[in-house]
């Protein structure tokens, strides 16, 4: 899974999951340019390059543009910055509706159509979107749900539209991944995760580096032919219920 010389933009770089992917595109040879709300998130990260925006309230179609100046039109991009805080339905209030939807699903389409007509002039390119198993199925985080499948609905639209243009557009659905993104539950329930790993038919998490390396496949000359899917990368959450047959047959 070689990427030498290939620029990939990748969001959300200092988060957990994009440490992981920057970790595995540098190792694949890739130039990496990593973007994040703040520089702090980035500063201890080994890039190519760097870019701060806030994509909660920033100018997408300037920041693209500001992009594409400073690096070139990218031949990689990974959207995989995300958030979300409204648990349930009873509990999401309508400001986080706005901000869950507006990042996870608004900023990213918008990012993204904004670097797309770069990226068919330079000849073509691969993007990833790090959605989720909530954009598959309901597992919490009504708001948040409802943008990453609206993100794996957009993917596609990418997918069959800019096929023409050389581009191919594909998502992967992690499940729960020990990662920053945990640290406010841990804080007020410290057997969180505990709880959560019982649903996992592996019977662990997945790893950043496993999301990572699903991502980098799924970029790579490797994965040439496809283009549109949403790969689970959930240790089995999805594919059946182990805590539905262990409850019915009392195992
Ligand atoms: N951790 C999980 O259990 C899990 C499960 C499924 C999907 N995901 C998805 O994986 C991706 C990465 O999540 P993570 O677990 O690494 O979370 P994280 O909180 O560790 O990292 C998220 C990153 O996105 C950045 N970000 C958030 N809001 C931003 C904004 N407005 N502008 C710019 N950057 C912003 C953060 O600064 C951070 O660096 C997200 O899209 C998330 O939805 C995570």
């Amino acid at each position: 899974m070689r990427l030498d010389g290939k620029r990939a933009i990748v969001t959300g770089a200092g988060g957990g999951i994009g440490r992981a992917l920057v970790t595995a595109f540098a190792q694949a040879g890739a130039r990496v340019i990593g973007c994040d709300r703040t520089a702090t998130a980035m500063a201890d990260l080994d890039l190519a390059g760097r870019e701060v925006f806030d994509l909660g309230g920033d100018d997408l179609v300037a920041v693209a543009r500001r992009i594409c100046a400073a690096h070139g039109a990218p031949d990689i991009l990974v959207n995989n910055a995300g958030y979300s805080r409204g648990e349930t339905l009873d509990t999401t209030t309508d400001a986080q509706i706005a901000e869950e939807i507006g990042i996870n699903l608004t900023a990213t389409v918008r990012l993204t159509h904004a670097l797309l007509p770069e990226m068919a002039t330079r000849g073509g390119g691969a993007i990833v979107f790090v959605s989720s198993v909530n954009g598959l199925a309901h597992f919490g985080n009504p708001a948040y749900s409802a943008a990453k499948a609206g993100l794996q609905a957009y993917c596609r639209a990418v997918a069959v539209e800019a096929a023409r243009h050389g581009i191919r557009a594909n998502a992967v659905c992690p499940g729960s991944v020990r990662t920053p993104a945990w640290d406010h539950r841990i804080a007020q329930d410290p057997g969180v995760v505990a709880r959560t790993t019982q649903f996992y038919p592996m019977g662990r998490l997945v790893e950043p580096a496993e999301v990572a390396q699903a991502v980098l496949f799924l970029a790579s000359p490797l994965a040439s032919g496809i283009t549109g899917v949403a790969l689970p990368v959930d240790a089995g959450l999805t594919a059946g219920n182990i805590a539905f047959i262990d409850t019915v047959l009392g195992r």
